[in-house]
Parts: C-alpha cells; structure tokens; sequence
C-alpha cells in the first residue's frame, strides 16, 4: 500500500473521486449499535481512515472520534482539513497501522470500530486482535467494502469487466510484446485486492 504513502500523493484527488457512503448507511450503524443496551457513542475509532471522511461523518454522533492510517500523508491531509481545524476537541488523527493503535489507545475503550474500504490490506488475525483488546465489550466493529458490479444476465459483460479488472491483455492476445498494459490485473497490489474482491473470504 505504498501509494497512499507517498509525499505526493494527491489526497485531495483522491477525495474527488472517492465514492462516499449514503448518510442513511451510518444512521444504520449507529441505530444498530445502540440496539445494544448499555452500548455508548462516546469514542468512535476509524482505522485506515484514507482523507477522513467517515471519521467526519463520526463526529455527529460521537463525542470524540480517532482517525488513523499508516500513510502520513493521508493523516496530514485529514489535520489540514478545514473540519479537523474547527473540531480540535472532537476529532484527531494519528499515523498508526490499524494492527497496533497508537498508545494512548486503552484496552476496553473504544464504542465503535469502523473500518472502510482498507481492511483487505491489513493482517486479519492481528487486527481483530485489536479490535477485540480495544472495544468495549459490546461494542461494534464496522468494516465494509464496496465490491465490482454485476452485469444482471449479461454473462458477456461480466467476462469482460472480469478480463479487464483482474486480467492481463497480453494473456488474452489483445497486445504483443513491447506494448504497454491495458488492462488493470497487473495494476493491483496483491494480496490486498484479491481480498477486497471476495470480502475477506479468502486468506
Ligand atoms: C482505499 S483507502 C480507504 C480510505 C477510506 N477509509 C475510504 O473509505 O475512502 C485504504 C487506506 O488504508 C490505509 N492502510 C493500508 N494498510 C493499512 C494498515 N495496515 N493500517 C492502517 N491503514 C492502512 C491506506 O494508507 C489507505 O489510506
């Protein structure tokens, strides 16, 4: 996950072009953690958090919120963020891997865990590790995906999505040597995008 690491990565770029998720998806998160007697919205961690904009989503439900992820550029962007400036109370974000919080993290202390669109580039058994030493018990671990589109009875299509998203065009006679990839296969960093492709099923 070198990309997003990178000095000059283009957060805000990213931003633009970043699907985000319907208001009435963290309305269902937070009505589903709340279902839970006793549960709180008191401290709300969101691993990964890329440019911030689940964990500023957050922030109109809990009363602190912690954004972390392992690119510093990411976290810089986050800290710059105009939302950030006007929240230094509610909200801060640190450069941590989500398999080790940062220290001031206490076991027992977190609401809500949210994890989106980053836990297939993490060590599953050592994340939930920590997930499980830092919730609260009953607290809620939210992590979600968004996954590749289905062409409904349109086999032809699903093929060529499938061939052009994970494929090579030289394995399919498409290009001869000395030409550049076309298709994306090659593109993605592994294992991570084949997790995300089957929802952690696999690995
Ligand atoms: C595809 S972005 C998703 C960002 C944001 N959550 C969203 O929904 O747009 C994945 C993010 O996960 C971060 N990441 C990858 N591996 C990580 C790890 N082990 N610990 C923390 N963050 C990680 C990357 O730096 C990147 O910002």
């Amino acid at each position: 996950m070198a990309t997003y690491s990178a000095e000059n990565f283009n957060t805000k770029h990213y931003d633009l072009a970043r699907p985000s998720y319907p208001d009435q998806f963290y309305q269902t998160l937070i009505d589903y953690h709340l279902a839970k007697q006793g549960n709180r919205l008191e401290l709300a961690l969101d691993i990964g958090t890329g440019s911030g904009f689940v964990a500023f989503k957050l922030i109109n439900f809990f009363q602190k919120v912690i954004g972390t992820d392992l690119s510093p550029t990411m976290i810089k962007s986050c800290s710059d963020n105009p939302i950030s400036m006007e929240n230094r109370d509610k909200i801060s974000f640190h450069v941590s891997r989500a398999e080790k919080s940062p220290d001031f993290v206490k076991e027992n202390s977190i609401d809500m865990i949210t994890g989106a669109e980053c836990c297939h580039w993490l060590d599953h058994s050592a994340w939930f590790k920590e997930c499980h030493r830092i919730l609260k018990p009953g607290g809620t671990l939210a992590y979600w995906f968004y996954l590749d589109p289905v062409f409904i009875g349109n086999d032809f299509a699903n093929d060529l999505f499938t061939r052009y998203a994970y494929g090579s065009s030289f394995d399919y006679g498409v290009l001869k040597e000395g030409d550049i990839e076309r298709y994306m296969g090659p593109y993605y960093e592994q294992p991570g995008h084949e997790f995300l492709r089957t929802a952690l099923r696999t690995g």
